[in-house]
């Protein structure tokens, strides 16, 4: 059995990144902190239970054995209406001791925050990639969201779609995303970096990579990139990016500008500012080409077209456009 629990330590170790956090037994959040008291609670109550449970057992294996020399049948019996009303009530009583702590805790975690400064975002599920409008601060983004720390967060979370789950382990559990239905959820962060978010609930063939990264910063930088984001773009200089922004127009703007509100794809105005492509690859230009040509490789079920029709040259000024929208 040992070797079997070394094997399955060694593939769990390869949960750990040290530059994205993600693992709620580590939580840099008060709501996370929250819910890991309340893991903990539970753990230790039942680890209370399995203890008595199992000393019971033994007890019970060892005192009523089987016996050299002793052939006789033991004594049978029907029912013990006292011992059934006992392992009845106790489940009862630890059920409750479970529930209060769990339903208050549920509730603190839903409610708005009541600080003046909390910044509100509301958050927007879609097959598969997520949707961040800041609307105090004028600002929508996708793939990343960005939070200063110690700053509580309202995020008003909108499905597009199907059913998606917002889940960002290091600094809260899930939260559903069901269209038509808009939930809340209050976080922050203790301290700066990147927090890996994921979808957690099956929403279709591309739910696996439907990744995002919260970004927390500090004031200071926070409010460089808010200033970024809230700065006009930057012009297009090279003869290439305007070819780029001329093919940009004629094959993107439909579903990347917003025109057409059924078929949206992420805002892409400052796609430049952005440290991964559609969630999951690296950010840069040999990674972008690969989207374009074939989206579906990399995420299943992406609505993104192939773009592979167009020659290598407008492949590249088409990428070095998007690249300079910061
Ligand atoms: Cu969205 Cu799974």
């Amino acid at each position: 059995v040992l070797p079997v629990f070394a094997l399955l330590a060694l593939a769990l170790s390869g949960c750990s990144n040290s530059k994205v956090e993600m693992n709620v037994l580590d939580p840099h959040g008060s709501a996370g902190e929250k819910q890991l008291d309340l893991i903990n609670w539970s753990f230790i109550l039942m680890l209370a239970v399995f203890a008595v449970v199992t000393t019971i057992y033994i007890y019970v294996l060892i005192r009523y054995r089987k016996r050299k020399g002793i052939d006789r049948m033991p004594e049978q019996v029907h029912g013990n209406t006292v011992l059934e009303i006992v392992w009845t009530v106790i489940p009862i009583i630890l059920l409750a001791i479970l529930a209060v702590p769990t339903v208050s805790t549920t509730f603190d975690l839903s409610e708005k925050p009541k600080t003046k400064d909390a910044i509100r975002v509301v958050v927007t599920g879609h097959q598969y990639w997520w949707e961040f409008e800041y609307p105090d601060l004028g600002i929508k983004t996708a793939q990343e969201l960005h939070i200063p720390v110690g700053r509580k967060v309202d995020l008003e979370i909108h499905g597009k779609d199907v059913l998606h789950s917002f889940w960002v382990p290091s600094l809260q559990g899930k939260t559903d995303v069901v269209p038509g239905r808009v939930n809340h959820m209050t976080l922050d962060a203790d301290k700066p970096g990147v927090y890996q978010g994921k979808c957690a609930e099956l929403c279709g063939a591309g739910h696996a990579l439907m990744d995002f990264k919260v970004i927390a910063s500090n004031d200071a930088d926070f409010n460089k990139w808010v200033a970024e984001m809230k700065a006009p773009p930057a012009p297009v200089t090279t003869a290439s990016e305007k070819k780029g922004e001329q093919l940009f127009q004629q094959n993107c703007m439909g579903c990347h500008a917003g025109i057409n509100p059924n078929v949206q794809g992420p805002d892409l105005n400052k796609f430049g500012t952005r440290t991964t492509i559609a969630g999951v690859l690296p950010h840069d230009e040999q990674h972008l080409k690969q989207w374009l040509h074939n989206p579906q490789a990399v995420k299943p079920g992406a609505l993104m077209p192939k773009i592979n029709y167009l020659q290598p040259d407008e492949i590249q000024a088409l990428t070095d456009y998007l690249m300079s929208r910061k």
